[in-house]
């Protein structure tokens, strides 16, 4: 049947995964970057650390450290248990097993909780939700949505998926998203109608190959920019 959860989940992947889920350069890093639905999001604490740019967006902001702890550990068990009912659906490599991505993940997530309250009062964390980015035409390089645009598609709808985009091409020069298929590892329903209507727009969306391969067969990101700009 395939991994399945009954709603979009707080559940956070590490700064290295990040870097290799959206094959970023030392150059991108140094980039204004905005995380869409960035959940507990270790890429911004150690990024900003490091002195990056990065603004994290995601509704679960709305909510204190206590509280976003509290949802982590009630989604814990689910996520794992549905790990485990479809462990051959992941490359056990460079995480080696459901225990050691269970260790792995809330790592990442403890170094978000940390962060939480200091990035919120410097404004690098925003509540808020997609389709709509409370941000001014153009003010990032670079807009990222991990695990969350394409993956939920029996969730999201096309047009939900095509407002986001826009709305993130909107606010940034390029977009890109990581994975592409969807929660059982199938591609997603909406990709090709929803990269049609924005090459129409005028934008350039191609899937790249990417150094990270968790979900079997989840190995590239949809990279959308406008046409002008590629060559
Ligand atoms: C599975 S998590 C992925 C978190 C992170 N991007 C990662 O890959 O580790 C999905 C996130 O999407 C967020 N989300 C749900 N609905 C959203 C919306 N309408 N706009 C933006 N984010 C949303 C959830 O709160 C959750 O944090």
């Amino acid at each position: 049947m395939g991994f399945m959860l009954d709603k979009v989940v707080p559940w956070g992947r590490s700064f290295d995964e990040y870097v290799r889920m959206f094959d970023l350069s030392a150059a991108d890093l140094q980039q204004r970057i905005l995380g869409c639905g960035d959940g507990p999001a270790e890429f911004n604490a150690e990024l900003s650390r490091a002195g990056g740019c990065v603004i994290s967006f995601d509704p679960i902001y709305v909510f204190n450290t206590a509280q976003i702890r509290s949802r982590i550990s009630e989604t814990y068990e689910a996520v794992m248990n549905q790990i485990r009912l479809n462990w051959a659906d992941y490359l056990w490599e460079t995480i080696s097993s459901v225990e050691d991505l269970g260790r792995i993940r809330m790592s990442a997530m403890d170094g978000f909780l940390t962060d939480f309250e200091t990035g919120r009062l410097e404004g690098r964390y925003i509540a808020g939700e997609l389709p709509f980015l409370p941000f001014e035409n153009q003010s990032f390089d670079l807009a990222l949505s991990s695990h969350f645009l394409f993956l939920y598609s029996e969730h999201l709808t096309a047009e939900f998926h095509l407002q986001s985009l826009r709305e993130m091409l909107r606010v940034a020069n390029e977009v890109r998203v990581f994975p592409v298929l969807t929660l059982d590892g199938k591609p997603s329903q909406h990709l090709n109608s929803v990269t049609a209507c924005l090459k129409e727009d005028g934008y350039c969306a191609e899937l790249k190959s990417v150094p990270y391969e968790f979900q079997r067969g989840a190995n590239q990101m949809l990279v959308i920019k406008p046409s002008a700009f590629t060559n």
